[in-house]
């Protein structure tokens, strides 16, 4: 249990340090923001900012002349308390094995997402059914729709302020596939809006007063019932609010058992977390976890907050909403989001062996964006509207799993050490 012990200590205490850089670097050179300010990309904002804090948030996370988004995707139900420990673990089951793996015993607890299976038959609903009615809210930006389809489920029609965005949510969603934690993301297509066309002919009507021009790629991702916010987990959460709070000196070090003194829910979706911090690190999508990091230097208590972006499902499994930030326009601001995500990452240990494993067969075959685009153009047959990466953003993407990679072999490297 000594590995599996660090491991954890490592995590958390690569997350204090994450904290601390992130107040250090924050704080610095400017004036205090209004206070209980929480704004992400997708705009949940707890209480209405001053506009001056917002627009000093929205000039650094978006392009210039982006509309303010409108409520959060799926904010319906506040976070809910705290999951109450299970009991103890019992010392015979370590929950990380081989220094930096997780234990196949707690894989096999993590909830099941979206299979391929189900996605695959609700995509090939989708892509052939009409678009019954179109709703506002519930789906983020104002100019995002909620759909009804004529199979009766309902998706959320995003509609990009720039093509960067829509092009970035379907190749994070298929980037995912690559990853294989594809079962996070809520099942998602292209679809070409066409007011002439059959399956937008029952909502003429409503297309004409949306700002959607006609001809536009839309994607639609499937809409998930009864959805909560997620709150970072307890280590990461006590930590960050400890450091913003109470500033460095009140960190100490935590024992090298600390992983072992989580629940098993906690180790469940801890699990979850380490899939999804890979997968922010590589897609360099800076609206999730980190943008509740960056909003420390106005809010405390953020890390108690619901984390942008990230939802639990009814049978406790995490789902990874709104990848728009991924790839592209990820790409383009890198170096204002990778002091962020670059700790995030370097701050997890233990990864599930099925992701690194992925993760090394991309890093060797040194084909990444080669692989990803011949995903993207099996899987989706819109495919060819948005473009695919530059040549210099498929490098990006190879050079970030190599990073990937090389971080995990460090992972290992200290376990073995130990
Ligand atoms: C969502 O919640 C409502 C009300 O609690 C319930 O009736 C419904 O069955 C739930 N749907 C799913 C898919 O869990």
């Amino acid at each position: 249990m000594r590995r599996a012990g660090l491991a954890g200590l490592g995590l958390v205490a690569g997350l204090w340090l994450l904290a601390v850089v992130a107040l250090a670097g924050l704080w610095s050179g400017r004036g205090a923001p209004e206070p209980g300010v929480e704004a992400t990309s997708s705009g949940r904002l707890l209480r209405p900012p001053s506009q001056a804090a917002q627009k000093t948030f929205r000039a650094l996370l978006t392009l210039p002349g982006q509309p303010l988004e409108g409520p959060g995707e799926s904010g319906q139900e506040p976070p809910p308390p705290p999951v109450p420990a299970d009991p103890p673990r019992g010392v015979a089951e370590p929950p990380v094995r081989g220094g930096i793996f997780w234990s196949r015993a707690l894989e096999a607890q993590v909830p099941p997402g979206f299979s391929a299976e189900e996605a695959a038959s609700w995509l090939r609903a989708a892509r052939e059914a009409r678009v019954v009615s179109l709703e506002r809210g519930g789906c983020g930006r104002s100019s995002n729709r909620l759909a009804r389809l004529s199979d009766g489920s309902r998706a959320c029609v995003r509609y990009g302020i720039n093509a960067e965005q829509i092009q970035g949510e379907a190749l994070s969603y298929h980037l995912a596939g690559l990853l294989g934690i594809q079962e996070r993301l809520p099942p998602l297509a292209l679809a070409r809006v066409e007011a002439r066309g059959g399956q937008w002919a029952p909502v003429r009507d409503e297309l004409r007063g949306s700002p959607w021009a006609d001809g536009a790629v839309v994607s639609l991702a499937r809409w998930v019932d009864n959805l909560t916010d997620v709150v970072a987990p307890a280590p990461w959460r006590a930590e960050a609010g400890a450091a913003a709070t109470s500033g460095p000196r009140r960190l100490q070090p935590l024992s090298a058992g600390e992983l072992r003194g989580l629940s098993q829910a906690q180790l469940v979706e801890l699990v979850q977390w380490s899939d999804l911090i890979v997968f922010d690190y590589v897609t360099a999508n800076f609206d999730r976890l980190v943008s509740n990091l960056f909003s420390l230097q106005w809010d405390p208590r953020v890390m108690q907050r619901a984390t942008s972006n990230l939802h639990r499902a009814p049978n406790g499994g995490l789902v990874f909403l709104d990848n728009e930030a991924g790839l592209v326009h990820g790409y383009r601001l890198l170096a204002m989001w990778d002091k962020y995500n670059e700790p995030l990452l370097r701050s997890v240990c233990v990864f599930r062996e099925a992701t690194a494993q992925r993760v090394r067969e991309l890093h060797r075959a040194r084909n990444a964006a080669a692989q990803l685009l011949h995903l993207y153009r099996t899987r989706e047959p819109l495919a060819g509207v948005l473009g695919f990466l530059s040549e210099q953003q498929a490098q990006l993407l190879q050079d970030r799993v190599d990073f990937v990679h090389k971080h995990i072999l460090h992972c290992k490297a200290k376990a073995a050490s130990l």
